[in-house]
């Protein structure tokens, strides 16, 4: 896992600053409840994006472990943010409409106790929206990159953890259902076929690990316009819908309850 209270200050320039956050909420509010609703931002890093989601009659809360991060957060969105863990959310059961879950998934070991406390904070018939298949946003169709690269990601594909397929099997059991997806664009964000190599041989990308890293570097080195930056990643936005605990599959385990360490932890009022 990255060292987030090191990288905050440079999180946002380096992950497509405003654009970026900005293009996420667009696809976030496809997907969000409208009206007056709650929004539990999980993993809201700087705020860059929870500030983004705050409307009239939308109560935010944003929660993120990493003090340094939250210090950014606070300053947008203040008295929004809570410091927590994913796994053991600090927000009373059944509390919120939806829950939005950004770039968190893919950076976890297991993915499984974070969703099963996101689906346990959710209302009734609440939504929880999750990007999937982030390490995979880069490869759009149709482009070179993809195509040289495209057997290396498919072997390593069933290990990733945000894993749509995986994350739908899950929601499956746990009586959620896909509800929508949509997608946003990393502006900027676009690679040319000499950084990945750069990148791969730097060891900083998961599926070209030593065993595949020569021929996914042949491939792209032969590919022309080697400094060309190829498209902005298209990252990949879920939306589930939560039933409720009747709706849960007899076989699988409840999600864990936790005591709650903050009864009301949504600032009235916030818009
Ligand atoms: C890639 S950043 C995404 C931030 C934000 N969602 C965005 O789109 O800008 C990942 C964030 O997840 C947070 N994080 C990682 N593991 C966490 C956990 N177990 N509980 C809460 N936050 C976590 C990190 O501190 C970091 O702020």
């Amino acid at each position: 896992m990255i060292d987030y209270d090191g990288e905050a200050l440079d999180y946002d320039a380096s992950r497509g600053g405003e654009p970026r956050a900005q293009a996420t909420v667009e696809a976030l509010d496809r997907l969000l409840p409208r009206g007056r609703c709650t929004v539990l931002d999980i993993a809201c890093g700087t705020g860059i994006v929870t500030r983004r989601l705050l409307r009239p009659g939308r109560t935010v809360l944003g929660v993120d472990c990493s003090q340094g991060m939250l210090r950014l957060a606070a300053r947008r969105v203040p008295g929004g943010v809570v410091q927590g863990d994913a796994s053991g959310l600090p927000v009373a059961s059944g509390s919120v409409d939806a829950v939005v879950i950004v770039w968190l998934l893919h950076l976890l070991l297991d993915p499984v106790p974070v969703l099963a406390e996101a689906a346990r904070v959710l209302r009734p018939g609440g939504t929880l929206i999750t990007t999937v298949d982030k390490d995979d946003a880069y490869f759009v169709p149709d482009s070179d990159i993809a195509r040289v690269t495209a057997e290396a990601r498919r072997q390593y594909a069933p290990r990733v953890p945000d894993h749509c397929a995986r994350v739908l099997d899950w929601a499956a059991r746990q009586g959620l259902v896909e509800a929508g997806e949509t997608e946003f664009p990393g502006t900027g964000q676009g690679r040319s076929p000499r950084s990945w190599q750069e990148a791969i041989q730097a060891g900083r990308i998961p599926w070209a690990g030593p065993d595949r890293m020569t021929g996914v570097c042949d491939g792209l080195a032969a590919l022309p316009d080697q400094d060309t930056a190829r498209p902005d990643p298209l990252y990949r936005v879920l939306a589930l819908k939560y039933f409720g605990e009747h709706t849960r599959r007899r076989d699988s385990p409840r999600p864990r309850s936790r005591p709650h360490d903050v009864s009301d932890p949504l600032p009235p009022g916030r818009a």
